[in-house]
This record gives C-alpha cells, sequence and structure tokens, in this order.
C-alpha cells in the first residue's frame, strides 16, 4: 500500500473525528488538543516513505571491549554487520508477516507511535500482515498475553502519550523456562518477528533472545527500539532514545515556572529532583534550558571524586554568595543518579549488589529493619557500614530493593531532601558560629519524574518514534535478528534522515550486576569533554551568582518550525549545532 494513501486516510479519518465533535479512546472523551494531535503525520526519513526498500550490509562490527567474552555469550548473532535502509524497486519480501510488539521498561513518549509506524509500514508492505502487543511488558511475551492490534485501535492512539495501549512491565526474558516458554508463544502465533522497545536493558534482552533464537533455528527475529527518556541509550550510531526529548522539556517548562516563582517570591531555594536512573542527561539538559542557579551533574562528581560533604559545601558556598546579593532564592537541579556517582556510596552500593545477588532471599525473610542493618553490618565493608548507618531509614530502605536487571530504585531515594537537611545543618553552624545570620535559606522540595513520562509526544518525538518503528518493520522484513533501530541526523530536516539496524553485540560490554558478570549495552554518561556539559560549564558560574533563568515554556505541536520542531539543545550540540 502506498504511504500517501494511508497518510489520507489517516488525515480523513482525524478530519472527521474533528468535524464529528467529540472523539472517544477507549472510551473516553478527548480534549480539543488530542483530536488535533490526533491528524499530525510524523516526518519520515525518504527511504521510510515507501515500502519499496533494501538493506545495504555494512562492514562486520565488534564492540569496543570484552569481545571474548562476548564472543563466547553470543556465537550466532556476534559480529554482524551494520546495516541501513534504502529505496530501491522493491527487494524485501512482500509476503504477509505476523509480527508482535512489547513495551518495556518506563514510559517515554512516542511508545504509541512506533507501534503505529510499525503498523503502518507492515501494512503498508502487505495488508494482510498482523501485529500483535503484548501486554504489561516482557512477562506478556513469556505467558503468551497479547492483543491483536487493529488500524482502528492503534488511530486512537497516535501521537498520544503514555504506554497505555498495551503497557509496560520491568520483567526480563533470561532463565531457560521464560526463554523457552517464549518460544512456545511464538510458535503459538506464527511470529516471524518480535519488536521490543525499551532501553539498554531491554535491547540487552533482545539480542540475548535473538541469540538463543538462531541458536535453536527458529524463524521468529528480534529487533530492539531504543527508548527511555533518561537519554542513556546514544552511541555513533543511535544518537538519542525517544522520549528524551518531551520528558525534558516538559521538566524545563516547570523548573522555569519555578524559577519565575523564585524571582517574583524572593524567598524561596528550590531543590528540584529530576528523574533519569543514572546519567544526568536530563539534568543537563533541563540547566542548558532554564539556566539555574546550581545544577548538579554526577558525572563531574564522580570524575573528581567529590563527597557529599563536599557537595553540600558548594551548594551553601552559592547560597551564601547569592544572599550577600540581596538575593535569598534561588532553584538547584539535582539529577535522580546522584547517589551512585558519589564514591563512597557507590562503593556501597555494589557492595549491596554483590550481598543481594547471594542473600536477598534471606534479608526479606528478616521482617525488622533493625535486624536487616545488623545482617548487612556483617557483609559490608567497615566503610560502606559507615556510609549505610548514616542515611535515613527511608533511604537505606529503598536501597535493599533491585528489579530484575540489578538496577537499584533510585527513583524513590529523596536526594533533594537529603540535601535540603544537610545544607539547613550547615547553614545554623555558619550562623551560629561565622556570623553569616544575613542568609535565609527556606527551601522547598520538588521531583519531577512522573510529569514528564507520559506527556504528549513533542514533534520531535512523534517524528522520530513513528520513523523508528518504521525502520523496525523493515529490518523484520529482511529477516535480520538482534539489532536494534536507528534513525539518524535527526538534527537535520527529514529529507537527510537515514534509518537502518546497529547490531546490538557491537554496543556491548560486561559488568557486574548482582555480584555476576553480565552482557549488558554501555550506558552514556554525561561527556564532560562533550559540548553540551562545555557550554553549562563555561555559563554556571553566572548563572549562580545572576538571575539568568530562561523560560522555555510548554512543548508547542503548532506553529513554526523552530518553535516546534527543534531537538534537544544537547543533541544540537553534539551535532555542532
Ligand atoms: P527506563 O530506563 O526503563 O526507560 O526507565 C526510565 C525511568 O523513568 C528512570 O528515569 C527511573 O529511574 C525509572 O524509570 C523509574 O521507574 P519505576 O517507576 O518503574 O520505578
Amino acid at each position: 500500500m502506498n504511504w500517501f494513501f494511508l497518510f489520507r486516510r489517516g488525515r480523513l479519518q482525524a478530519k472527521k473525528q474533528l468535524t464529528r465533535g467529540a472523539i472517544r479512546i477507549m472510551g473516553a472523551e478527548c480534549s480539543s488538543l488530542q483530536k488535533a494531535r490526533a491528524a499530525y503525520k510524523p516526518k519520515l526519513p525518504k527511504a521510510l516513505r515507501t515500502d519499496k526498500v533494501k538493506i545495504e550490509l555494512g562492514a562486520p562490527t565488534e564492540p569496543a571491549t570484552d569481545k571474548i567474552e562476548i564472543k563466547g555469550l553470543f556465537p550466532n548473532t556476534y559480529g554482524q554487520p551494520e546495516v541501513k535502509i534504502v529505496e530501491s524497486d522493491g527487494e524485501l519480501s512482500k509476503s504477509p508477516l505476523k509480527v508482535g510488539v512489547v513495551l518495556s521498561g518506563g514510559q517515554a513518549p512516542g511508545g504509541h507511535n512506533v507501534i503505529a509506524g510499525l503498523f503502518d509500514a507492515l501494512t503498508a508492505a502487505n495488508p494482510e500482515s498482523r501485529l500483535f502487543g503484548f501486554l504489561k511488558g516482557p512477562r506478556g511475551v513469556i505467558k503468551c498475553k497479547y492483543t491483536e492490534l487493529t488500524a482502528d485501535r492503534i488511530d486512537g492512539y497516535r501521537n498520544t502519550g503514555g504506554f497505555d495501549m498495551i503497557m509496560s512491565g520491568r520483567d526480563r526474558i533470561e532463565k531457560p523456562e521464560d526463554l523457552a516458554a517464549c518460544v512456545t508463544t511464538f510458535e503459538t502465533l506464527g511470529l516471524d518477528g518480535l519488536v521490543i522497545v525499551g532501553g539498554d536493558d531491554s535491547n540487552t534482552n533482545a539480542a540475548m533472545l535473538a541469540e538463543y533464537l538462531r541458536a535453536k533455528g527458529e524463524k521468529t527475529v528480534v529487533i530492539g527500539v531504543p527508548k527511555t527518556i533518561d537519554g542513556d541509550m546514544k552511541n555513533e550510531q543511535i544518537e538519542a532514545s525517544f522520549g528524551f526529548d518531551t520528558a525534558s522539556k516538559v521538566y524545563s517548562e516547570l523548573i522555569g515556572n519555578i524559577a519565575r516563582d523564585s524571582t517574583s517570591a524572593v524567598k524561596y531555594w528550590h531543590f528540584i529532583r529530576l528523574m533519569g536512573r543514572s546519567a544526568s542527561h536530563v539534568t543537563l539538559e533541563c540547566a542548558l534550558q532554564t539556566h539555574p542557579s546550581i545544577a548538579l551533574i554526577s558525572e563531574e562528581i564522580q570524575a573528581k571524586g567529590t563527597t557529599l560533604a563536599e557537595i553540600v559545601e558548594s551548594i551553601v558556598d552559592v547560597i551564601v554568595k547569592r544572599a550577600e546579593a540581596g538575593r535569598n532564592y534561588g532553584v538547584l537541579l539535582v539529577p535522580e543518579g546522584l547517589p551512585e556517582f558519589i564514591s563512597d556510596i557507590k562503593v556501597m552500593i555494589d557492595e549491596m549488589g554483590a550481598i543481594l545477588g547471594k542473600e536477598e532471599d534471606y534479608l526479606h525473610t528478616l521482617v525488622d529493619h533493625n535486624e536487616r542493618v545488623r545482617y548487612l553490618n556483617t557483609q559490608f565493608s567497615a566503610q560502606s557500614a559507615k556510609v549505610y548507618g548514616s542515611l535515613p531509614t527511608s533511604i537505606q530502605e529503598v536501597l535493599l530493593k533491585h528489579d530484575a536487571f540489578g538496577n537499584v530504585p533510585l527513583s524513590q531515594v529523596e536526594t533533594e531532601r537529603l540535601l535540603i537537611d544537610l545544607v539547613s545543618d550547615k547553614m545554623d553552624y555558619l550562623k551560629k558560629h561565622e556570623g553569616k545570620d544575613f542568609v535565609k535559606f527556606s527551601p522547598l522540595s520538588h521531583f519531577f519524574g512522573y510529569e514528564g513520562r507520559c506527556a504528549a509526544p513533542s514533534n520531535y518525538d512523534a517524528d522520530y518514534a513513528y520513523s523508528l518503528g518504521c525502520a523496525a518493520a523493515q529490518l523484520v522484513r529482511a529477516g535480520v535478528t538482534g539489532y536494534t533501530a536507528n534513525v539518524q541526523n535527526t538534527t537535520k530536516p527529514a529529507d537527510e534522515w537515514t534509518a537502518g539496524g546497529t547490531p546490538v553485540t557491537m554496543m556491548l560490554n560486561m559488568e557486574t550486576r548482582k555480584g555476576k558478570r553480565v552482557p549488558v549495552i554501555r550506558k552514556a554518561l554525561v561527556n564532560l569533554e562533550g559540548a553540551a556539559f562545555k557550554k553549562f560549564e563555561a555559563h554556571r558560574e553566572e548563572w549562580a551568582l545572576n538571575d539568568a533563568f530562561m523560560f522555555p515554556g510548554p512543548i508547542q505541536y503548532f506553529g513554526p518550525p523552530e518553535v516546534c520542531d527543534c531537538p534537544t539543545m544537547t543533541l544540537a550540540l553534539e551535532k555542532g549545532g
């Protein structure tokens, strides 16, 4: 089927819906914006505007490190070439395909557009192709819980935020019995391909499943799509993860609003923690967009080996300097992942991971928290026992939890409150002993995370995610497996975008999780030599002492391209903009 026909159908439907008045999605009445967004036509790279494509193979690839270990773990999929999707007179098979899709991990704006792109590209090549959505994440694949995704169902979700079309989950397809259960699911449905939409861990999982299926001689191919608001699944080939753009724009709007309140009320210090499990990309992007008084960047703190006490000192220093200039207010941004980057806390978290790897079940039989702490003290090194003991009980309890991938749920650690407490103590001391009575420190704490994860995707994310879905469809049609779909050049006009696939094995490295060495996609942390950090570094002192706040305002969906279509500042700077 021709794309023009599909788009025209989409537009006609949306027009009908607009003229009909209220449309309903899953029984709920829609807002005017939802109605207008239903008609939005995502931009696509040229090669994805047609079903007449072929794939071009590049040179064989290998990971940057741990080659022998990774090759041993992926004997059937190691070393595959990069692939490009290019227009041709139609070399890929047009036979009807059955494809499954699963959303894995945290929500990210654009997920529904990946599914829409996948569906449109599959059915454009052959209207008999069918798409199945596995429910509530990877467990849905293991348990064969799915729903068929038809045009009517998908149309209600185009350009919407959230993952509610099929929901998400954080399970991992790892145990032998889970892998075997997936094979049963694929055979039951006769699946030609599975598309796993997820972050670094889920794309790693896609590679493991691809390897397993190839070893068993199964026909189902597995393709990953890079998703996460954290922005840490990126490298030379994957220039961004979808969702990062929208989420950081939503947080930046809120930070700008708070900054305006702080310069109006002139009496509060706002300590704002920003989501992003590990890397500080979200915080850095928000800092570039809003020019806060202080932004902590975990990667810099780690590189300098800064201790918690030194972080507190540096915050107090800015608070005092601003107070000297009559500014007893300000905005501080703190990344969610900070605790893991403070050297002594990081060592303790790693030791905790190893303890949980061996003793998790036993620890959870201890009902009393003090009993657990006593037991941990027998396992920790002396220094880690001291660090753990110095944290508030609420944080100690969070550190006892790990998800299926061995990650600590840092979104539950209230680092902003911990910092407020430590800074307040220090201010009290300075007032008492160093005559800093003129400083008025009235802190307020905020956490921005869930506010942005399901926002309606920005044009960038709507276009990018839809393109990734279309690219994934072409990779499935091509029969390649163990790849992550990519779309590149996205800071340029869509005519210059390209699409293809990156072998997951080339992005892997070996890491210790829960005390075991496992292959995982290398997380992209903030590059302290990169253009985005350098820009922040060059301006932060000026932002600290003056009121240089910027107010980006809400995401705009309709209007001039420089307002509606701009990528994140991070991506623009990385690409030399
Ligand atoms: P993903 O890496 O799965 O995309 O998760 C993103 C994220 O939003 C993190 O920023 C955050 O730490 C985590 O999910 C919170 O997840 P949950 O709500 O499941 O605890």
